[in-house]
């Protein structure tokens, strides 16, 4: 891997020197001298993100142990949907999903199923959600589909405003489309406010038809999680399928310290959660958990020649639509056994420690405001220097942005939070440490000076 996060070329210039890669030619090139090209071409343009100064999104490089089990299957059997083709992938996924909830803590009924990505999983969770929903209404979501509910405009998804795009996305694909997103609030420390929920669920049946909540256990921008025991004792008196999208956060639950933020999971019907983040899983890692493991029998569909009906062999399959699946429990079974549940402790607490450590230090600094209370690996804030005025600062933060990532030496990122702008550091695995962070707010002081010595910046 090079130094540096990556060449900090601009899209011309890597496109001048992808161009030749593309260049396919009738006669081969041979193993060698292609390595030498990519070296050369395209490795220097590539994010690196085992790089301390990586502190922008929820990858990581993958772990040694994953690493193991990631090359055994590409070398033996990479795909894993059902026996037929994978024999001792489909049992080691099966046991792997029990073994996943019950770490996890959910109850002797739960199941769950690998996902190509965590957008899929909220998709599939969502679809389930409706098919739930329908029926109670009397008729087989898989049968009828939209065309079996009275009135489909009604049909609402309580979110937050907060909630991963991957949910908007679910209700395009599921035909659902976006008006049926019933967004709430949020609260100052970032979490869905329940008062805003209890008011939509009072206007439930007579405005409109809840069919799904959907909390976040570690939202993309600020890493919060949503109250989730409350959220259910709330739903039970209404009963739409509860949805938690802990793509991110989930993990953490994993951790004593962190256990109370997650009281209640076990009661959410659905979950998703990414190990290809901070596990440092290679992607896809990703997972879906039912709190009724029955439920995956919704998605069940035969062929003739696949998935045969009355098929008695462990079928992982099943339980998700791709015919054609990687063998994903492989390098997240070998990643944990490698460094121990002990090990996978200290990895997880070091990225949020790092994330905490900052935030302590940065409550008494004149020049950084600090806009999230971290709850695990994200801290977002707004660089101030000396008289600068509030409506400079959303263009400050951007033009520092954009600069700090041109430079190609640390990788951040951007988002909104009450409408203002803000800065956005991410810490996923161990190599990004508290002196790292400390360092790129070091550079983000700098550039936010020079920037605001240059002249205005008000747009
Ligand atoms: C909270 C949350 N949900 C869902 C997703 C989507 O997951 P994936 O990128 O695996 O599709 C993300 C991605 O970052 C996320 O942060």
């Amino acid at each position: 891997m090079p130094e540096g996060i990556y060449s900090g070329a601009n899209p011309s210039e890597v496109m001048s020197d992808l161009r030749n890669l593309v260049n396919f030619q009738d006669k081969g090139m041979g193993v060698t001298e292609l390595t030498r090209e990519l070296e050369e071409k395209l490795i220097p343009h590539l994010l690196n993100y085992s790089r301390p100064e990586f502190q922008s999104m929820f990858n990581t490089f993958p772990e040694e142990g994953a690493f193991v089990g990631a090359e055994l299957a590409l070398r033996f059997n990479q795909g894993v949907t059902n026996w037929q083709v994978s024999p001792g992938g489909a049992v080691l996924e099966e046991l792997c999903c029990r073994k996943l909830c019950e770490l996890f803590g959910l109850s002797e009924k739960s199941d769950a199923t690998f996902m190509y990505s965590g957008t899929y999983g909220n998709q599939q969770a969502i679809y389930l959600a409706l098919h739930h929903f329908a029926e109670s209404k009397g008729f087989d979501y898989s049968v009828e589909g939209m065309t079996g509910f009275a009135n489909p405009k009604k049909l609402k998804i309580l979110v937050s405003e907060d909630t991963h795009f991957s949910v908007t996305h679910a209700a395009h694909f599921l035909g659902l489309g976006e008006e049926s997103l019933l967004k709430v609030g949020l609260t100052t420390d970032q979490r869905m406010d329940l008062t805003e929920l209890q008011d939509a669920l009072n206007r439930n049946h007579s405005e409109y038809e809840i069919f799904c909540v959907v909390c976040t256990l570690g939202s993309t921008i600020t890493g919060s999680v949503d109250q989730i025991q409350k959220v259910t004792e709330m739903c039970s008196d209404y009963g739409p399928w509860l949805h938690a999208d802990g793509a991110y956060g989930l993990a953490y639950s994993l951790l004593p310290e962190k256990k109370h933020l997650f009281a209640g999971i076990e009661l959410a019907d659905s979950i998703v959660w990414d190990p290809h983040k901070q596990f440092g899983i290679p992607i896809p890692s990703s997972l879906l958990f039912l709190k009724d493991g029955s439920n995956f029998s919704r998605v069940n569909v035969h062929s003739p020649y696949f998935n045969r009906e009355g098929d008695e062999m462990p079928n992982p399959g099943l339980k998700s639509p791709p015919s054609t699946r990687p063998f994903s429990a492989l390098p997240l079974v070998t990643s944990i056994r490698n460094q121990g549940l002990d090990g996978v402790r200290t990895r997880l607490r070091s990225s949020i420690s790092a994330i905490s450590e900052l935030s302590k230090v940065l409550t008494s600094d004149n020049e950084i405001e600090v806009l999230n209370k971290p709850d695990t690996g994200v801290i977002c804030l707004r660089v101030k220097p000396e008289g600068t005025e509030e409506d400079q600062l959303c263009n400050l933060q951007e033009l520092v942005y954009r600069k700090i990532c041109s430079e190609g030496s640390k990788s951040i990122s951007i988002a909104t939070i009450n409408g203002k702008k803000v800065l956005r550091l991410v810490s996923v695995s161990p190599e990004v440490t508290v002196r790292a962070l400390q360092s790129t707010i070091a550079s983000i002081r700098e550039v936010a000076k020079k920037l605001s010595k240059s002249g205005p910046f008000v747009r």
